[in-house]
């Protein structure tokens, strides 16, 4: 028989008028291999069918099912039970916006920092349907698919402090899209057009430095290096931009 385990889930429906946001207890009963992804399904399926919460891919592809649990941002779908206590809580990401209970709106968050961000090539090459492909550099290739991994999750700007108290952060994740387009060699942006983007407190320069985003990012993405080097290059845009004619 396996454990018994005590999960207290934020409970609050907005939708729902007069209803209070509160902590709820459910015990069911542990096995092997079991993630708080299917414990969650379990007691939706077995004891309250009204516990909203998202998920896709179960297989930390899709990034919906971040959640706080225990107070630490995570993917659900990715944490066994098994290591964490017999009883523990799991409540929504703070930052974005409340669906119901541990269900948050991420999307609308991700496609205004897309928008924001211009996360697309900038080129005046013409696109030819005709052409072939071009081959890129393995390297440079590699070097892109990295910050390529992120899932959207949310995690590294629940944990942020500046995130917490300031509305137009960006987040680490914000910054590590820049960090992309910086390094593809295909965008024709200059550092003084990624400093419009990103070279103010909204952006690299509103980071205290805490990094509790390279601790919890589940994709384990070197979002310290990727904001250092977008640090560095906007420090220069920013100096060449008010001292023209400076040498670096
Ligand atoms: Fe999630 Fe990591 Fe992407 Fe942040 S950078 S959204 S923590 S995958
Ligand atoms: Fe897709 Fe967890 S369900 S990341």
């Amino acid at each position: 028989m396996g454990r018994q385990i005590t999960i207290s889930c934020f409970r609050f429906n907005p939708n729902i008028p007069g209803d209070k946001p509160r902590m709820q207890d459910y015990k069911l009963e542990e096995y092997e291999g079991m993630t708080l992804f299917i414990a969650l399904n379990d007691i939706r399926e077995k004891l309250d069918p009204t516990l909203i919460f998202d998920f896709v891919c179960r297989a930390a592809i899709c990034g919906s099912c971040a959640m706080l649990i225990n107070g630490r941002p995570r993917l659900a779908c990715k944490t066994m039970t098994r290591n964490l206590p017999s009883h523990f809580t799991v409540m929504p990401l703070p930052v974005f916006k409340l669906i119901g209970d541990l269900s948050v709106d991420t999307g609308k968050w991700f496609r205004d920092l897309q928008m924001r961000t211009e996360a697309w090539i900038h080129t005046t090459k013409k696109f030819d349907f005709n052409a072939l492909e071009v081959r890129m550099d393995n390297k440079i290739a590699e070097e892109i698919y990295e910050p390529e991994r992120c899932v959207e999750c949310g995690c590294c700007v629940a944990c942020c402090i500046t995130a917490n108290i300031r509305d137009d952060f960006m987040g680490a994740t914000g910054i590590n899209r820049v960090c992309r387009f910086i390094i593809d060699p295909r965008d024709e942006r200059s550092d003084a057009e990624y400093f419009e983007v990103v070279g103010d407190e909204g952006g690299t320069f509103g980071c205290v430095g805490l990094m509790a985003c390279d601790d919890m990012c589940p994709m384990e993405l070197p979002l310290q290096e990727n904001l250092a080097f977008v640090r560095r290059k906007m420090a220069g845009a920013g100096l060449k931009l008010t001292f023209p004619g400076v040498k670096l």
